[in-house]
């Protein structure tokens, strides 16, 4: 069903202000499910990682992030928000290659993609104060020109640094290029997933706030929360097809985007992380009890367990 189809989404970030938070909401689409069972290329022989160099990667972006902290709240609150973005995307990240039985080599070149997917933000920030990357930068290049300048991958193999960078390339991306295959494609596609699994956390976290206190809630809606939807983004779920932003209208609209990004999903894994944590019934749980929502639920919780259940890894 997914096949060569690919899926826009949009893509949840958010920037603090003060006690103010907001979403900046910007859009990728992602080609799906496309790798094959191919074995990967990248072995043993062509580029050792070793523990302790995922160590001193560590080592060196505590140091890093520590230095754009200074006097101004506003600023570190957002640092502080990126900063445990990428360490939380690192345990996704090593939850998803340990369900995918990756060899000990990728599953340290992945954790390193995952600390420094978003190496470009504090950058970014510091200098634009906004995570909006039109409206600044493109964070993704920008975190590739901070490593290179930075030399901090020097010691790894050439084909190790080509594929950190590609990942990190286009893991914002709105689709990822049909001409990927193999390493880079796996690559791109965990890096996309462990950082969707956190989006989905981040989420769930405000739906969470929401519910507590809608009164007290510190986030800008950047829709009316009314009671409705738009037809057309529901038509488009049922189908299993990408949602244009632009046909957003209200907050339910955007609720239901959020829960079509099961679509872009590459690993049964992810999914299967997702529904254990609850995320999307925590969003359901904000939709208007009518019939057309409960067949896009029946239609999501069904795609989420048809994927799940065919246990297929890569
Ligand atoms: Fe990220």
């Amino acid at each position: 069903m997914r096949g060569n189809d690919s899926y826009e989404m949009a893509f949840a970030d958010y920037t603090v202000k003060g006690n103010v938070f907001e979403y900046a909401i910007g859009f990728f689409a992602e080609s799906c499910y496309k790798l094959t069972a191919k074995k990967f290329v990248f072995g043993a022989k062509q580029g050792i990682m070793r523990q302790r160099k995922l160590k001193s990667f560590k080592k060196w972006f505590n140091d890093y992030v520590a230095g754009f902290y200074g006097d101004d709240k506003y600023v570190n609150a957002n640092l502080k928000l990126k900063e445990q973005h990428s360490l939380r995307v690192c345990k996704e990240m090593l939850y998803l290659v340990k369900e995918l039985g990756l060899e000990k080599e990728q599953r340290l070149l992945a954790e390193t993609i995952a600390l420094f997917h978003d190496v470009g933000r504090f950058k970014q920030f510091v200098r634009y104060k906004t995570y909006t990357d039109h409206k600044s930068i493109d964070h993704s290049l920008l975190g590739i020109k901070v490593l290179q300048e930075t030399n901090v991958l020097d010691g790894l193999q050439r084909n190790e640094k080509q594929l950190i960078r590609k990942a990190i390339e286009y893991h914002g991306q709105k689709e990822l290029p049909g001409r990927l295959d193999g390493d880079c494609l796996l690559f791109c596609q965990l890096i996309r997933d462990a950082d969707k699994l956190d989006v989905y956390y981040v989420v769930a976290r405000y739906c969470r706030q929401y519910r507590r206190n809608p009164a007290k809630f510190s986030l800008e809606l950047e829709f009316p929360d009314k009671p409705t939807y738009t037809p057309a983004v529901v038509e488009d779920i049922l189908k299993g097809r990408r949602t244009s932003y632009s046909k957003l209208r209200v907050l339910n609209d955007m609720r239901l985007l959020q829960l079509g990004w099961v679509y872009d999903v590459n690993f049964a894994a992810t999914l299967k992380r997702i529904k254990k944590r609850g995320f999307l019934q925590e969003i359901f749980g904000f939709l208007p009890e009518t019939k057309e929502i409960e067949k896009v639920k029946e239609t999501i919780l069904s795609y989420v367990n048809l994927r799940i259940k065919k246990k297929r890894k890569l």
